[in-house]
């Protein structure tokens, strides 16, 4: 069944736990989710960007969902606009049939230039009033995702910019938080704690002076009935890293957020945690790995059984380190 993101995140924190929110774009996303939250009675957060419905077509990714929810009548599932970048673009996702939607008002509608606190509070109570309306709930973000390395937002993934961030922006206030949610009323916050989209998020094993978990808590004691959103989630796994390379990929030595990072912030309030890439590179290197090892095979249904397997093991092993395992 459908529910919405408020719901969820308020159970999860009645029970002091996180859940994973994996983008999809594709069936096999999809299935891989579905079949990992059932295996471990998990609830889901499917999450699609503009970009998704754009790859999928509105109606198939929709249809996707549906299908999804049919399939797994005992998994409660929330449909959530993955980075609204304006107000036209979350009021598509709501008639769509999202039960949730980000609007993401830290950058410009360019979803390049780091904007005001005035023109992200505007727009993001303007999505909250239309959204809550119709009983859809809101994430808003406070705060540009980038490197505190090199000041980079991440690049590959249509959010990179070459400006570098200042400091403000790269770490979310605990005061400017609290007026945020005052100013817009949103249900969840995405925050700003050294995290950045895409493979590429640190160069060495992260330390407490870039991945500034810390932060989160000072945020929470801040603001404790908010629920905390953190981006750029990925643990980026060395094995599939290795995969990828070893069968003809070319991939940089990267580091991502460790899972045991993410276990600490839930501790201290955070509720949601998007994950894109490590799905994104356990299909790459399961459907590399295949290809390579049964060159004669041209039955895409065998690769893309290998991607969803693959993208299937790491949804269970957030889920149950996260704690939502057993919360179906
Ligand atoms: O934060 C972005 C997610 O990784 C989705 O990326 O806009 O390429 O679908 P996308
Ligand atoms: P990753 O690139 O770390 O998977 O982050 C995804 C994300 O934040 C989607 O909004
Ligand atoms: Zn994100």
């Amino acid at each position: 069944a459908m529910i919405t993101l408020r719901e969820l995140m308020d159970y999860a924190a009645e029970n002091n736990f996180g859940m994973p929110a994996f983008n999809v774009n594709n069936m096999e996303q999809v299935r891989a989710i579905m079949r990992a939250a059932d295996a471990v009675d998990s609830p889901v957060i499917l999450q699609g960007s503009a970009g998704a419905r754009k790859y999928a077509g509105e109606p198939m990714l929709r249809h996707m969902i549906a299908a999804a929810v049919e399939m797994f009548p005992n998994v409660p599932v929330v449909m959530h606009q993955d980075h609204g970048s304006d107000v036209g673009v979350c009021l598509r996702a709501i008639q769509s049939g999202f039960t949730s939607v980000m609007m993401d008002g830290s950058l410009e509608a360019d979803m390049k230039t780091p904007a005001s606190y005035e023109y992200n509070a505007g727009i993001t109570a303007e999505v909250v009033k239309i959204a809550h309306a119709g009983g859809v709930s809101v994430e808003g973000e406070l705060g540009c995702l980038g490197s505190l390395e090199t000041g980079m937002m991440g690049e590959e993934d249509g959010h990179g910019s070459d400006e570098k961030l200042d400091m403000h922006s790269l770490l979310t206030d605990p005061e400017e938080a609290a007026q945020f949610v005052k100013d817009t009323n949103v249900d969840c916050l995405a925050v700003a704690v050294g995290t950045s989209h895409g493979a590429y998020k640190f160069t060495s094993k992260p330390s407490d002076d870039v991945l500034k978990i810390d932060q989160i808590k000072k945020i929470h004691e801040r603001i404790p009935d908010t629920h905390i959103v953190m981006h750029g989630s990925s643990s980026v796994p060395e094995e599939w890293l290795a995969t990828i390379n070893n069968f003809g990929g070319d991939m940089g030595q990267t580091y991502g957020v460790p899972v045991e990072a993410i276990v600490e912030g839930i501790k201290y309030g955070v509720r949601k945690v998007n994950i894109d890439t490590d799905l994104r590179m356990a299909s790459t290197g399961a459907i590399r790995q295949h290809l390579s090892e049964n060159t004669a095979n041209f039955d895409p249904r065998k690769f893309f059984n290998a991607a969803e397997n693959a993208m299937m093991e790491i949804c269970k092993a957030r889920f149950e380190a996260f704690g939502c395992a057993g919360h179906g």
